[in-house]
């Protein structure tokens, strides 16, 4: 769009434009001697009126008011200004001739009119012929003369050309005519009052005088005004020269009678500018143009001055046209401009017509194209309504499939729960029996609350269980709630309080609904909170909006913006609900404040703490009067099994390291690492294991890699999912670091996926077991990783070549394998090689060292040295002829007999004895 108006713009621009770029072409300089004369005045106007028919030239005028000095100047000026072309009449013919001849020579064309120069540089001149002039002036004088005959000559300037050719024409124009003679010659200057004083001067002397000529009519006239005023009576004939036409000139004086004839002489202003053109446009032209002249008297003034009023009045005529012309001109500028914006628009028309048009077009396209899109989405809307039908009713299946099931886990489950809850109350039971069956009884009891939690989630979901409120004294209900794990709180050292703006809330809830969202708060709260953690319970009566508002806050791990995002979607598991959530808990909680027409919410941040916000309304008005009960005044009692079943899990298993340890703890040859954040798991685990290897913990990831690296353990067993480093990162960190790289890693994990399952392989894991595992299974990964352990270090210490060895090693620990034996080959020799200085050699610790040449190697560091050395021992007592003592100090032992007892203890013989058993 602004590309068009710009283009618009340039086209008005230069369709206006074009007039302006004509009348510039050419500039014509004209240099006047003086301009205040008639004559002069007609030959500017001629100039003027040619000029009219060529805008495209301009002309600079300059007047130098006959002064020779003041015209040189002007010229000067006009070719520093470097005009196209210069027209000059100059005042004196000397004084001119050198700035017209620079003119000339700095190249610019000079056409030099009516006076002349004293030299031939110029370009064109135009002009009367004033020697002719003179000499046609004299015949005729002579011819009207009347015997003898005395003349005066009033000649113009004394230095301009046209004085001295009319002079000179004048006097030879007179030769033939003895009788008529000039008496008497003065300079008028051209000026009509210089030429009244000269005549005057003579009238009034005795000279006698018959007849005058005057260089000019205005010089003839003031003759004739000076004669008349001093021989009034004398009639003295007088011509001049120029028969201008018009008031006072020439052509009317003789029709008055005051002047009896004149020398027609041409301006010749239009001969000057038709000149100029034919040379500033490189046409042919004419160097001497000499203009014709006649003499006007009585005979033919009348015709003069007729032809000239008639040219006079065609030239009004041409100029009234030439105005009418331009007027024209100037009107069809205008339609030009108007015709060119009528163009123009019309094509911007046309163009936006086209694009309109074109949209248009596109749009409808466009529409037809959304239209079918739109019954495309329609379909597959259907389609997903209909898919989504499907998946409502199959997981509403698949839900009821659970709750049945669940209805038939809860029999058993109370059935296993009763009976255990009595054997545990047995005071003989002994301890490892005690700790199995409480860890079963926490487990059933989870797994019964989430039965029950399934259970009431189905009720409310599916099958539209409304609630049975009462009214009860909120605060105390709350106290009593927070009160049942104030025992756990008080084991954890953990701030439970309950923090209340009122001292008595009458409210109404549905106590068994509502107890339950506090005990899956408050449990929850427990789970996350380390000990030494705060829990705490905010209730606050809000009298604007008639509602309890109920903080429950705990500084424990938090969750992530994703965990906190889902908290309350069913099923929703994630990456700290790990194990112990089951994605239900949250959900029934929302479920049921959605019943009371309340709200919750949660706020968390990782690793500061969780809050969750409770909003009830107070009354009643809220509930429909067939949900509100009628035992409204009997107190509540709160269910002391569910309660159980919310604070069961909390309980720290209660075990000593005694009780893990066998009485009589021998010392175990392989050392197992396990780093799981699931408490009774890593109980579990360690229990089973301890009995065969030496076990070491961490609870998690942080502390499994610092327990690695400080324990060099034969075998680790990691969890995938913990808080802060992933089991997957510790085993980046394990097979990357040279100390630990050599150590098998079973990750054991909830997580079932085969990404995660890949993620672990691809991380160097050992082996992938996922939970619930079977302990066998487990029990037996562990020895076979360890016996693959086992085998390759009986590839090593047989010391076979490298490139032989089995490829059953990381790279890293191949690196450290060559390094190793790398270091102890070249130093074979030297005595004082000792453990301190390989492992500054390697960079690992003296205990790194040794467990990774024990696990890798299955001996000694220093064992392996003097196996080294002893083997070089041999080699060298079979193919070299050296003696005892030589070898001795080759293998870098400390004294031949030394190298002998440690040889004998090895082979069996001395090396003397190996030596001389062998060469013959
Ligand atoms: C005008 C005039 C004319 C004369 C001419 C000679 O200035 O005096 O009358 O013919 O100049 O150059």
């Amino acid at each position: 769009m602004r590309k068009f108006i710009l283009f618009f713009i340039i086209i008005l621009f230069f369709g206006c434009g074009n007039k302006e770029s004509k009348q510039t072409e050419y500039v014509i300089g004209f240099s006047q001697c003086i301009g205040s004369d008639e004559w002069r005045k007609t030959m500017l106007d001629e100039m003027k009126r040619e000029l009219s028919f060529h805008p495209e030239v301009k002309l600079i005028y300059k007047d130098a008011n006959g002064n020779n000095h003041n015209q040189i100047n002007q010229v000067k000026e006009m070719i520093r200004k470097k005009v196209n072309l210069l027209i000059i009449s100059p005042n004196e013919a000397r004084p001119l001739t050198p700035i017209v001849e620079e003119a000339f020579n700095s190249g610019i064309p000079v056409i030099v009119i009516d006076r002349k120069t004293s030299s031939s540089l110029y370009t064109a001149y135009v002009g009367g012929n004033n020697y002719e002039i003179g000499r046609l002036a004299a015949e005729y004088i002579a011819s009207k003369a009347n015997g003898k005959t005395n003349i005066l000559e009033i000649m113009g300037l004394p230095g301009s050309s046209p004085a001295i050719e009319r002079q000179r024409g004048f006097y030879e124009g007179l030769k033939p005519y003895p009788d008529v003679k000039v008496v008497k010659q003065v300079y008028g200057n051209w000026l009509k009052e210089i030429a009244q004083q000269e005549a005057m001067q003579l009238a009034q002397s005795k000279l006698n005088i018959d007849m005058v000529f005057a260089h000019n009519d205005q010089m003839a006239l003031g003759a004739y005004l000076a004669f008349k005023k001093v021989t009034p009576g004398k009639k003295i004939k007088i011509m001049g020269v120029d028969a201008l036409p018009g008031a006072q000139n020439g052509l009317q004086q003789i029709a008055n009678g005051t002047l009896q004839s004149s020398m027609l002489y041409p301006t010749g202003g239009k001969e000057a500018i038709r000149t100029a053109l034919n040379i500033l446009n490189n046409e042919p032209f004419n160097r001497e143009n000499i203009l014709k002249t006649l003499v006007a008297d009585s005979s033919n003034v009348q015709l003069m001055r007729l032809q000239a009023d008639k040219m006079n009045s065609q030239q009004k005529d041409i100029e009234r046209q030439q105005k009418m012309l331009e007027e024209q001109m100037e009107v069809y500028n205008n339609q030009q401009i108007i015709l060119n914006i009528l163009v123009i628009s019309l094509v911007f028309a046309i163009v936006f017509g086209s694009v309109a048009l074109y949209s248009l077009t596109e749009n409808w396209r466009n529409n037809k194209a959304l239209e079918a899109k739109n019954e495309e989405i329609l379909l597959h809307q259907q389609q997903l309504i209909e898919m989504s039908a499907k998946a409502n009713a199959a997981s509403e299946a698949r839900f009821n499939f659970f709750t049945n099931i669940s209805h038939e886990f809860r029999t058993p489950l109370t059935l296993i729960n009763i009976p255990l809850e009595e054997l545990l109350e047995d005071r003989k039971l002994p301890e490892t029996a005690k700790k199995h069956l409480n860890m079963i009884h926490k487990n059933s009891s989870r797994l019964l609350r989430l039965v029950n939690q399934l259970i009431d989630f189905r009720k409310i979901e599916y099958d539209n269980r409304s609630v049975n409120p009462s009214e009860n004294d909120f605060i105390a209900f709350v106290k009593d709630i927070a009160n049942a794990f104030k025992d756990i709180a008080k084991k954890r050292k953990i701030d439970l309080r309950v923090i209340s703006t009122e001292r008595e809330l009458r409210a109404w809830f549905d106590v068994d609904m509502l107890d339950k969202v506090l005990f899956n708060l408050l449990s929850n709260a427990f789970k996350f909170t380390n000990d030494h953690g705060r829990i705490h319970i905010k209730i606050e009566k809000d009298a604007e909006t008639n509602t309890i508002q109920i903080w429950v806050e705990d500084n424990g791990a938090g969750m992530s913006e994703e965990d906190a995002t889902h908290a309350f979607d069913l099923f929703y598991q994630g990456e700290n609900d790990r194990s112990k959530g089951s994605g239900i808990g949250l959900s029934l909680s929302r479920e049921i404040i959605t019943l009371h027409h309340g709200s919750i919410q949660l706020k968390s941040e990782k690793w500061k703490g969780t809050s969750f916000h409770l909003i009830l309304p107070l009354g009643s008005g809220h509930f429909g009067i067939d949900e509100k009960s009628d035992n409204t005044t009997n107190p509540y009692v709160i269910d002391d099994d569910t309660f159980k079943l919310y604070t069961i899990e909390l309980e720290p298993t209660n075990h000593t390291e005694s009780s893990l340890t066998p009485v009589f703890n021998t010392l175990k040859e392989q050392s197992i690492l396990i780093i799981e954040d699931n408490e009774d798991m890593l109980t579990f685990l360690k229990q089973r294991l301890s009995s065969d290897y030496e076990v070491f913990t961490a609870d998690n990831g942080e502390t499994g890699l610092n327990e690695a690296l400080e324990k060099v353990p034969d075998l680790i067993i990691s969890d995938i999912v913990m808080p802060g480093k992933s089991g997957i990162s510790l085993l980046n960190s394990l097979k990357n670091d040279i100390r630990t790289s050599h150590i098998p890693v079973i990750l054991l994990t909830a997580k079932t996926s085969y990404e995660h399952q890949i993620e672990g392989m691809q991380a160097m894991a050992d082996a992938y077991i996922s939970k619930p595992f079977n302990m066998n299974f487990l029990i037996e990964s562990i020895a076979s990783l360890l016996n693959n352990r086992l085998l390759i270090r009986s590839h090593y210490s047989a010391e076979l070549p490298v490139d032989s060895r089995i490829n059953m090693v990381g790279k890293l620990d191949k690196k450290f394998l060559n390094e190793f034996s790398g270091i102890v080959e070249s130093n074979i020799a030297n005595e004082n090689l000792s453990v301190e200085k390989i492992c500054k050699m390697i960079g690992i610790s003296r205990v790194q060292l040794y467990r990774k040449v024990k696990a890798l190697m299955g001996c000694g560091v220093s064992e392996y040295i003097i196996n080294k050395r002893l083997r070089k021992a041999k080699y060298l007592l079979l193919n070299e002829d050296l003696s005892i003592s030589e070898i001795t100090y080759m293998v870098g032992i400390a004294s031949p007999t030394y190298f002998s007892t440690l040889f004998k203890s090895k082979y069996g013989c001395t090396p003397t004895e190996f030596k001389k058993e062998k060469t013959t």
